[in-house]
């Protein structure tokens, strides 16, 4: 059962989950806002795939949810910067979606995968402050700050309903999927290369580190949850690897060197001076053949593979 399941990192779960031996079938919520239709073409998957095209707060979700094996959710006002601008309205708006989440797990008996951020770190992570309730977490725009309420209400009321759940802390989504967006920091811009314009970068940024994840990684992570790696009760960072922004450039120049793409740079000033600089070490559970940074380059590749006719 996945909410906001045309989303960016929803579309890619519902073209992985599909073919994973033990789902029987994937149920997707999605109000379709967003107008993501795109995330539905060409599936080809072995198991139903069920849409129901409902807002969160109108659906029944008690009988929804009656008989799934895990809720996954996904739905939320996901801009941090438009949450600058509408910090209430982003803050009020997500803090109900998942109380309503909440409240059909508790009556439905069912458990829940929830995403949350690395941005509730105002400053390097430290380990104590993965409780949902550490003081050492504030949050670093109104987005961030209102995941870190939401991740308390998941955390007091499943415990309070004995039932299991997972918040997971994600770094910055990069890569490709049917319903992937560009409007954080590597897709962006990998979008922006391909289309010659100057890469927007914040003034002051070259040397901050920020914890990035490639889509694949998310999917292979809640993948082991979902599929019977599921331990009890936790909180986890999801990140491929840390990088300082210049290390991400060059990594986006060396692929655009390959494809003749020229590259330049605008600077701009930041929307808010809390952007800071945040190293999570790459998650233990995101083990692969690859090596970290190679799994980020491959996530730059596929991107600009894929716009490779602009
Ligand atoms: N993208 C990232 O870099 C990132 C990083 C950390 C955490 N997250 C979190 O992961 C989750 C998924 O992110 P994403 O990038 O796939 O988001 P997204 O915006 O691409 O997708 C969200 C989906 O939810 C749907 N939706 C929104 N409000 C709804 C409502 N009221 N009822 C039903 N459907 C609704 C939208 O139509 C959309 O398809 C979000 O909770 C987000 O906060 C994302």
């Amino acid at each position: 059962m996945i909410t906001g399941g045309l989303g960016h990192l929803g579309s890619q779960l519902i073209r992985d989950f599909s073919t994973c031996v033990g789902v029987d079938e994937l149920v997707v919520v999605d109000n379709l806002a967003t107008q993501r239709y795109c995330s539905l073409f060409d599936l080809s998957s072995p198991v139903p795939i069920r849409l129901i095209e409902s807002d969160l707060l109108d659906a029944p979700l008690t009988r929804v949810f009656d008989g799934a094996a895990c809720v996954i959710h996904l739905a939320a006002l996901t801009e941090p910067e438009l949450s600058l601008k509408k910090p209430r309205e982003f803050t009020e708006l997500n803090y109900q979606l998942t109380q309503c989440v909440v409240e059909a797990c508790v009556s439905s008996a069912t458990d829940l995968i929830f995403p949350s951020t690395t941005s509730v770190y105002r400053n390097n992570y430290d380990t104590s402050a993965l409780e949902p309730g550490s003081s050492l977490l504030t949050g670093q725009t109104p987005y961030a700050a209102g995941k870190l309420s939401e991740e308390r209400l998941v955390n007091e009321q499943m415990t309070n309903a004995g039932l299991s759940f997972q918040i997971l802390r994600l770094g910055t989504l990069c890569g490709f999927s049917a319903g992937m967006r560009f409007h954080t920091a590597i897709n962006r811009f990998c979008w922006q290369a391909v289309n010659g314009q100057a890469l927007t970068l914040y003034d002051g940024t070259r040397e901050l580190v920020r914890p990035y994840l490639t889509l694949t990684d998310a999917s292979s992570l809640v993948g082991q949850l979902l599929l019977g790696n599921r331990k009890d009760s936790s909180v986890a960072n999801a990140v491929t690897l840390s990088l300082p922004l210049a290390s991400v450039l060059d990594l986006l120049e060396r692929e655009c060197e390959i494809r003749s793409i020229p590259l330049r740079t605008e600077l701009i000033t930041a929307p808010a001076p809390h952007m800071n600089h945040v190293f999570i070490h790459s998650s233990d559970s995101l083990a692969s053949q690859l090596e970290p940074i190679s799994r980020l380059r491959l996530a730059i590749r596929e991107t600009l593979n894929r716009l490779s006719r602009i």
